[in-house]
């Protein structure tokens, strides 16, 4: 196990209508001018908008609304507009993490006189300046932005998707799984796929075979998503898969799971430049990709991987260890296939390959594909995958 340092410092307060009466000491705490944050209606649809606002009375409300899925460097800067005129204390993020991860870096660019795509190509800059405090309260379980330091935002005008760490995590986030109910079924099965993923990237590592205790977590939560993403589609209204889900959203991507190993990911940013060039759904992306990712990487140097990951996560037994890498590889694929989303490219409107070059020397560039993934990557092994995909 390597050497490793784990602190997150936020306040979760997991559980069902706990904010009608805990959201205000919640934001208060860092002042009384709130920028109050969200995507594109959902929350008035639901209801959400009206409690939220009920639960503030005597707070000075700013709002920025209209974030979009994968959230674009126009919002941050009209965030950041908003935040300096009207010197906001407090950001309140009510949302998915399109929604959240914009309110993070709209918390740095406070503080920033310049561009904030600057803060995004180079995090270093956000430590080197404050950070507002965020409270959210999340309603679709996915990204596990709610209790760690990461943003991706997207900018159009460079076709560029690209992740950016901050100092801090939400100072409180409010983890109510029935606020998730409404939640569609391709964005319930895109969020679960993405927990998913967030479990893979980390769990196959360079090193970390021997890390039973990290080993054991992942596994853990890996289970939890095969087993309640299809009753959450199933049944939107089931609360224990709801909050099975999201509690295990918020525990895939909290740091807890890359303790003791060396982590680099590879899916997700080869999905990044997919979302970058088409804007399709992060985790319908991740979903597609996959069971390619891991046909690529699978071989006798990497089986005992697959060899625990198909009897602790997919309960195959046996002796012959190939088969059961293989039939968990197999499994991976049944179980995405299972949740009603497209598994292939062509399936979400990709279907020439102009621009996987271009993307696949992105991907291997921004996350050193070639020098330090689970198994590494060229940019010419990059366009197979895509074109496999
Ligand atoms: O915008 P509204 O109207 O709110 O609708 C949203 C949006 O259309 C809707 N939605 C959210 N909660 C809902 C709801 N609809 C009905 N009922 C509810 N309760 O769902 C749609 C998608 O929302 P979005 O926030 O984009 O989804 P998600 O939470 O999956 O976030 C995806 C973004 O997070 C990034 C992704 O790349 C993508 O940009 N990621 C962030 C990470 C991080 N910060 O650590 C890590 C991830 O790997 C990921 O890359
Ligand atoms: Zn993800």
């Amino acid at each position: 196990m390597e050497n490793f340092t784990f602190h997150n410092t936020t306040d979760i307060r997991f559980g069902k209508d706990r904010f009608d009466q805990e959201l205000k000491d919640a934001v208060s705490q860092f002042g009384n001018r709130v920028l109050l944050t969200y995507g594109g209606g959902s929350i008035k649809k639901s209801g959400l908008y009206d409690r939220v606002m009920k639960a503030l009375p005597g707070l000075q409300v700013t709002e920025l609304a209209g974030i979009e899925p994968n959230p674009k460097i126009a919002s941050v800067r009209e965030g950041q507009k908003l935040v300096k005129e009207n010197d906001i204390d407090v950001i309140l993020a009510v949302g998915g993490g399109s929604v959240i991860d914009a309110s993070k870096v709209i918390a740095s660019a406070k503080f920033y006189e310049g561009d904030p795509w600057d803060l995004v190509l180079d995090s270093k800059k956000r430590f080197a300046i404050d950070q507002l405090p965020i409270v959210d309260i999340l309603t679709l379980s996915a990204t596990g932005t709610e209790m760690n330091t990461g943003s991706v935002i997207s900018n159009p005008e460079t076709t560029q998707k690209l992740g950016t760490g901050g100092p801090n995590t939400p100072a409180v986030s409010f983890l109510d799984p029935s606020l998730t109910y409404t939640v569609s079924k391709w964005q319930t099965a895109a969020g679960s796929i993405d927990i998913f993923s967030h479990l893979t990237e980390q769990y196959f590592d360079q090193k970390g075979y021997e890390n039973d205790v990290r080993n054991g977590l992942i596994e853990g939560i890996m289970r939890a998503v095969i087993k309640w993403a299809p009753v959450a589609l199933k049944d939107p209204e089931n609360y224990d898969a709801r909050a099975n889900l999201m509690w295990a959203s918020t525990m895939a991507l909290n740091g807890l799971p890359r303790t003791g190993n060396v982590n680099s990911w590879t899916v997700h940013p080869i999905e990044h430049e997919l979302s970058a060039y088409y804007d399709i759904t992060h985790g319908v992306g991740l979903g597609i990709l996959t069971p390619h990712w891991m046909d690529f990487v699978y071989s006798e140097a990497t089986r005992p991987w697959f060899v625990s990951f198909g009897r602790n996560v997919w309960n195959i037994t046996g002796d012959d260890d190939d088969l059961i890498a293989k039939e968990a590889i197999a499994k991976t694929r049944e179980w995405l296939a299972s949740l009603e989303v497209p598994t292939t490219l062509p399936g979400v409107d990709i279907e020439t390959d102009e621009n996987f070059a271009a993307m696949a020397a992105s991907a291997v560039k921004v996350n050193k594909l070639d020098q330090k993934a689970f198994v590494t990557m060229t940019e010419k092994d990059v366009v197979s995958l895509l074109e496999a995909s």
